[in-house]
């Protein structure tokens, strides 16, 4: 047991007051677990669109004073009544979405899309009693995401937490939380390229990077990065993407370009946009007869997917990912593994690292990603989860 269980624990947390305002380094207070409930010492925390999409707060419900964070590492504090299998000390990775073992989706083999704890963007409270675990002088402060990383310490649902080896370095896995296993599960879990093929990664930031990764893990040879954005093409080489289509540079559609490209089309193609028009020709670039198309990004909401029917006729394949179809408690941790085994690198993926009480400068960092050409935006249309 440590010294703090069972007590209220006052911290250090990046406080978001106002949708869009520069986050405020705080001293709160953070309740001890409840049944079901782990208080987590959180180490690293990693940025994610996500996070920056919540706290803009445009389009959606604003739910403020809130603590984002969702990708990060820590150690188990205390554990509430009910949790086996998390003892203080263990080392964890939150994870947005989670596993609570007992409901349909967590019984199948085939599904990660627990019925409990599936990902709620507007919950700002804990499943078990509808309360926030965090306050300042008594008055409540939301969660995000069930997780919370940008905390000290931090509540979370047991069935939220992948227990993991605790020789893994916390500053470099703290990235399987989020992006990197969604990209990395949606080829090598769903799209599963055979070796030797040809794959089309639809969109260059972090998640369609870590696609690429699971397409050279694979053992893929060509490797095609679509991106309307240029800047994105050099970084992407270190990822195995060895060609470069920009939709932006050619007259006719993009998927047409990729079939002469590759004599009738690509083997399996990543869409890790959330653009509706990359979807749409992520799915009609694939070759007929055996292509299949994953679809990654999160549309925006009046999105409609539009194809001719005889491009399934055609044996063309569709098919869509939640987390890389990785169940968090089950399969996290054998992610962790491949890291230390050097199947999987993860350092590449790190741009810049700031201390906790310079977190607002990770989300101008986040913003300052050169921006798409003003005549490009009217095919974008990119709206974040
Ligand atoms: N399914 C899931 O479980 C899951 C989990 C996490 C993130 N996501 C989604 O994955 C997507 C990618 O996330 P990210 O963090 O890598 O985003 P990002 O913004 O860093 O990268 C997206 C890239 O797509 C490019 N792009 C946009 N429209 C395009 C188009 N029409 N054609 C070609 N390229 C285009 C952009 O220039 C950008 O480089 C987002 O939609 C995000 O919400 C899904
Ligand atoms: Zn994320
Ligand atoms: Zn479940």
């Amino acid at each position: 047991m440590s010294s703090t269980a069972g007590q209220v624990i006052r911290c250090r947390a990046a406080v978001a007051w106002e949708a869009g305002k520069p986050l405020v380094v705080e001293e709160i207070e953070v309740a001890p677990p409840k049944a079901m409930e782990v208080r987590v010492k959180i180490l690293y925390t990693s940025l994610c669109h996500t996070d920056v999409y919540f706290w803009e707060a445009k389009g959606q419900t604003p739910v403020f004073p809130r603590i984002f964070g969702h990708e990060a590492g820590g150690v188990v504090e205390s554990v509430g009544e009910g949790v086996t299998g998390l003892a203080p000390g263990d080392h964890v990775l939150p994870i947005f979405t989670g596993e609570c073992g007992e409901c349909a989706h967590c019984k199948s083999q085939e599904s990660n899309m627990c019925d409990l704890l599936r990902i709620n963007t507007d919950r700002g409270v804990m499943i078990g009693d509808g309360q926030s675990r965090f306050s300042i002088n008594g008055k409540p402060i939301y969660h995000f995401l069930g997780t919370s990383t940008f905390s000290e310490y931090t509540v979370i649902h047991v069935g939220c937490l992948a227990k993991i080896n605790p020789s893994a370095p916390l500053d470099k896995v703290c990235v399987v939380s989020c992006g990197i296993s969604t990209g990395y599960g949606a080829t090598v879990n769903v799209a599963r390229p055979p070796k030797g093929s040809t794959v089309a990664v639809f969109g260059l930031g972090a998640v369609g990077l870590a696609a690429a990764e699971g397409a050279r893990a694979s053992g893929a040879s060509r490797i095609i990065g679509v991106d309307l954005n240029p800047s994105r093409f050099e970084g992407a080489k270190k990822f195995g993407v060895n060609e470069f289509v920009n939709p932006a540079d050619h007259k006719k559609p993009v998927q047409e370009v990729l079939a002469e490209m590759t004599n009738g089309g690509v083997d399996r193609s990543i869409e890790c946009t959330g653009n509706i028009n990359a979807m749409i020709s992520a799915f009609e670039c694939v070759h007929d007869g055996w292509g299949v198309a994953v679809l990654v990004g999160v549309p925006h909401k009046d999105a409609v997917f539009k194809t001719h029917p005889v491009n399934f006729l055609n044996e063309r394949t569709l098919k869509g990912t939640f987390f890389g179809n990785y169940k968090p408690r089950s399969d996290i941790p054998g992610v962790v593994e491949k890291y230390m085994n050097k199947e999987l690198e993860l350092e590449k993926f790190i741009t810049h690292s700031v201390t906790f009480s310079e977190i607002n400068k990770a989300f101008d960092y986040m913003l300052q990603v050169q921006p798409i050409k003003e005549e490009e935006k009217r095919i974008m249309n990119y709206t974040s989860l």
